[in-house]
């Protein structure tokens, strides 16, 4: 059956690279499973006032990750931590209490920056808060990705050396959520 995945990108810039290798791994799925983009720019700042009226945009998130098999977070560093405008997204679409968007669906947690150690520390934290939100969240390959001249083509297709390391990576998040969606 189709498999719809929500990606998260958490870089608003135009030339995110962050963006690209949500493209690039897009490209590397099977037929089957459609990676559409969800907008997070234009989310209010959270507010828990608002929980009882919830802002269009916030609504738009919560059906779209409703409406989704899965989840792809990919997302920078910032500061080493997960950007403000990530976790702005996170919170807006976990409330009001009991009625989070998040819940149960299967996730994966990709990201690349130009620093040595490409998101690491930005990825453990969303992690535990993935964990917390109840989103099974595929362990392995760890996806840390330093850019490098070239590592993205101009039509977001990933260089040759790289292609093969996220590839194996798609294969498993695939494969995670075919098995833990419902
Ligand atoms: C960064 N960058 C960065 N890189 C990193 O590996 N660890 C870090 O803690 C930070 N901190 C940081 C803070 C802020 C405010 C900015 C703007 C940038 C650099 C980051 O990897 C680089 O800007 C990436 O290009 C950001 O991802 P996008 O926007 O290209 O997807």
């Amino acid at each position: 059956a189709q498999k719809k995945i929500a990606v998260v990108v958490g870089s608003l810039r135009k030339d995110s690279l962050n963006r690209k290798l949500a493209l690039a791994i897009a490209h590397l799925a099977p037929p089957d499973f459609t990676f559409e983009h969800v907008r997070i720019d234009d989310l209010p700042l959270y507010d828990q006032d608002q929980d009882g009226n919830q802002a269009p945009a916030v609504k738009r998130l919560k059906t779209e990750i409703a409406a989704a098999d899965g989840v792809l977070f990919v997302t920078p560093e910032y500061n080493r931590a997960i950007p403000g405008v990530l976790k702005n997204a996170i919170d807006n679409a976990s409330r009001p209490y009991g009625q989070s968007a998040w819940a149960g669906k299967p996730a994966g947690v990709v990201g690349i920056s130009i620093g040595q150690i490409g998101t690491a520390v930005a990825q453990q934290q969303l992690r535990a808060v993935l964990a917390y939100l109840d989103m099974p969240t595929l362990g392995q390959p760890e996806v840390f990705l330093q850019n490098k001249e070239g590592l993205f083509d101009d039509k977001g297709h990933v260089a040759e050396g790289s292609k093969q390391f996220l590839q194996g990576w798609v294969d498993k998040y695939v494969a995670w959520v075919n098995d833990h969606s419902k």
